[in-house]
């Protein structure tokens, strides 16, 4: 087994810290198990262009690597790599730090299982090149991993965001979440250590999130030390409304209901409906099939207004003589 500990912290500080200690809990799991450890503040990840590249080559046959080169090749791999992860961030400005996003930006959409295995299909029929037994299966194979989101603020107030926004790493290769964390609160413990049940937390996320790997999904329990949450699947507490009694886990893009008795407000959202998260292949699959179908939608468009579209692309080309003509 491969364990990986990620720390998008400061070298030493807390967030090192805090996955270093659910690391020594994973080991207590798995005393034979390879772990690593890497902390990214001195790596270069820089942020996806949008090229596309992946996409094409990966629909002309080829993988799905980033064709920009840094060292966000080294931190893929490892990703890739690895069986069950530990993952920290610090929130910087109520979100995980910036570059967690820039890697969650790069590796996630090309190593969605959906996407990958809507390709690999047509690969099989012949409708595109490319054998599909070259890709790397690795690639899209089961992981665990827990979250870690580390704040200096004292009360959750200013790190809203921070572990729901962790989430956002392992969605499209369908990482199985055994825990997240929300370590805030350092501003005034100064240092990890001094918090007992703190440190006695991580070990027990990181042994449960290497015992997950070898259970049925099904047999997995949320690691609820804080609480399971009001979604179901990601035990965030976000929502998002609409002026409606339906509302929407923005994490897990399914609709719930909400009810309310006395001061209580209750939020159910169905069995079918989890089903369908986004992090789940029924939920990725709706978001392929979405994006396969835009081609056919805005190609007619842009053909029949291809001279309006081009003079108007002028005015954006050439915006600093235009704006000043
Ligand atoms: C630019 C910046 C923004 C920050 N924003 C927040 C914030 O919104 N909420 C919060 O609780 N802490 C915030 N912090 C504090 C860090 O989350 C906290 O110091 C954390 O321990 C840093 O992780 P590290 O010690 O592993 O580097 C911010 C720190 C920096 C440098």
């Amino acid at each position: 087994m491969y364990i990986l500990g990620i720390s998008f912290g400061k070298k030493n500080a807390n967030t090192d810290i805090l996955v270093k200690e659910a690391l020594y809990g994973a080991r207590q799991a798995d005393p034979e198990a390879d772990i690593k450890f890497i902390n990214t503040v001195g790596l270069k990840i820089g942020r996806c262009i949008g090229c596309g590249a992946c996409s094409t080559r990966l629909e002309k046959g080829g993988d799905n690597d980033c064709v920009v080169k840094d060292d966000f090749q080294m931190l893929e791999n490892e990703v890739r790599k690895a069986d069950c992860l530990i993952v920290g961030a610090p929130v910087y400005v109520l979100q995980p730090v910036g570059q967690f996003k820039d890697f969650v930006d790069r590796f996630s959409c090309r190593h969605d299982v959906s996407a990958v295995n809507w390709v690999l299909d047509r690969r099989r029929t012949g409708e595109m090149p490319g054998d599909p037994d070259a890709f790397p299966q690795e690639r899209l194979k089961r992981r665990t991993v827990s979250y870690i989101s580390v704040g200096g603020a004292t009360t959750q107030n200013w790190v809203s965001m921070g572990t729901a926004g962790m989430h956002l790493f392992g969605i499209s290769v369908m990482m199985k979440v055994v825990g997240n964390y929300d370590a805030h609160n350092m501003g005034t413990t100064g240092n990890p250590y001094l918090d007992e049940e703190l440190i006695n937390n991580m070990h027990e996320m990181g042994k449960r999130t290497v015992e997950a790997y070898s259970m049925d999904d099904k047999d997995i329990k949320w690691y609820d030390v804080q609480g399971q949450g009001t979604c179901p699947v990601c035990h965030q507490n976000l929502l998002t409304v609409n002026g409606t009694t339906t509302v929407e886990c923005p994490i897990c893009g399914i609709q719930g209901k909400i009810s309310i008795e006395g001061d209580k407000l209750n939020v159910t959202f169905s069995e079918e409906q989890q089903a369908r998260a986004r992090g789940t292949f029924a939920g990725l699959r709706e978001h392929t099939t979405e994006i396969q179908g835009f081609g056919e939608i805005c190609g007619p468009k842009i053909m029949a207004n291809k001279e309006f579209l081009e003079r108007q692309m002028e005015r954006i080309k050439n915006f600093d003589k235009c704006i000043n003509e």
